[in-house]
């Protein structure tokens, strides 16, 4: 089974590519029409489109297309996909994944989780475990290059926010550190580059996107992704512009500190940890994504409601003491 989104599928040819190889085959599914966030009532679609279990899934696309092959990997039917994404129970591999991935951000190639969206609940949660990882990844830089530059800004962009959170998590260590400074060097010199079509920078900044997959299986992010869960469906606004807003307030709150993880990621970039804060916010407006979440309609009206919804595990940041930190977070987002 090959997954794809319409606008690859239109921009890379992928429909003439899988003809050409599947050329008198009746035994291959393409399904080209998967959509942003993958809401159930769009997976249930393409369940019901599947009347055989595929030996491969082949993901080409942004974090959505290859977390959709990653979820129907270990669940072949839907209700089956919704009993792991609410009472997550031993996962059993159904098909293998090959991710051809073409955002340089999400890290999904490598990451052990698969984001989806209960949309009549409401809810956005994980299918999380080591049978969700692919089996096997093509980095394939045109690709990424054919994506537009506020794609490429955005995607770049999350992929920061995966350095910074896997670096200061409590789930961290010394081989996570590193890929993390490794890889947060590579968005500061490259990330600009790449979102002008500059093939070199482009590359760097997906090997360092698919090292922060490893990061997130490893690791774990902190709470701008669990907040970002929470405002997503709030605001209709994507992963990466609701963690674009939610990093105005986090650089801030975190940046308060003169020790601690934040300031240890800075001193391993030979900067200040106000240089690094000033540096986070400058790509911020260079990339044309400085937002905040007024700009998304929000107010100190709505924070009472983002408090309730907030679910998983806040306990790896080091930086979370109670919902009073996080309301200050919040606070300082708007
Ligand atoms: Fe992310």
């Amino acid at each position: 089974m090959i997954l794809t989104s319409p606008s690859i599928s239109r921009l890379n040819g992928i429909q003439k590519v899988v003809e050409e190889i599947f050329v008198n085959s009746d035994c291959f599914l393409f399904i080209d029409d998967v959509i942003a966030e993958n809401p159930f009532s769009y997976v249930s679609t393409v369940y019901e489109r599947m009347n055989f279990c595929p030996e491969y899934i082949i993901g080409i696309g942004g974090g959505s297309v290859i977390d959709l092959a990653k979820a129907i990997s270990v669940s072949s039917t839907i209700e089956e996909l919704q009993e792991i994404f609410y009472h997550s129970k031993t996962l059993k591999k159904y098909s293998n994944v090959i991710a051809i991935p073409t955002t340089f951000g999400t890290g999904a190639e490598t990451s052990y989780g698969a984001i989806l969206y209960d949309d009549e609940k409401k809810i956005k949660n994980g299918l999380r475990g080591v049978e969700v990882q692919p089996n096997l990844v093509y980095l394939d830089f045109d690709l990424y290059n054919s994506a537009s530059k506020r794609i490429k800004a955005l995607a770049g962009f999350d992929c920061m926010t995966h350095c910074v959170e896997t670096y200061v998590s409590l789930k961290s260590n010394d081989l996570i550190r590193y890929q993390a400074v490794k890889s947060l060097d590579t968005v500061f010199c490259n990330l600009e580059k790449a979102v002008e079509g500059d093939i070199n920078a482009v590359k760097k900044m997906a090997i360092g996107s698919m090292m922060m997959g490893f990061n997130l299986a490893f690791s774990s992010t902190c709470m701008p992704h669990r907040l970002q869960y929470v405002i997503g469906p709030l605001t209709n606004t994507s992963h990466s512009e609701g963690l674009a807003a939610l990093y105005k307030g986090w650089i801030q709150f975190i940046s308060k500190n003169k020790t601690g993880p934040f300031s240890d990621l800075a001193k391993d970039l030979r900067m200040s940890t106000s240089e690094l804060k000033n540096k986070i916010e400058r790509l911020k407006k260079n990339l044309g994504i400085d937002y905040s979440l007024t700009d998304f309609g929000l107010n100190t009206n709505d924070i009472e409601n983002i408090l309730q919804k907030v679910s998983g595990n806040l306990s790896a940041d080091p930086y979370y003491k109670d919902m009073d930190s996080v309301n200050e977070f919040i606070k300082l987002s708007l």
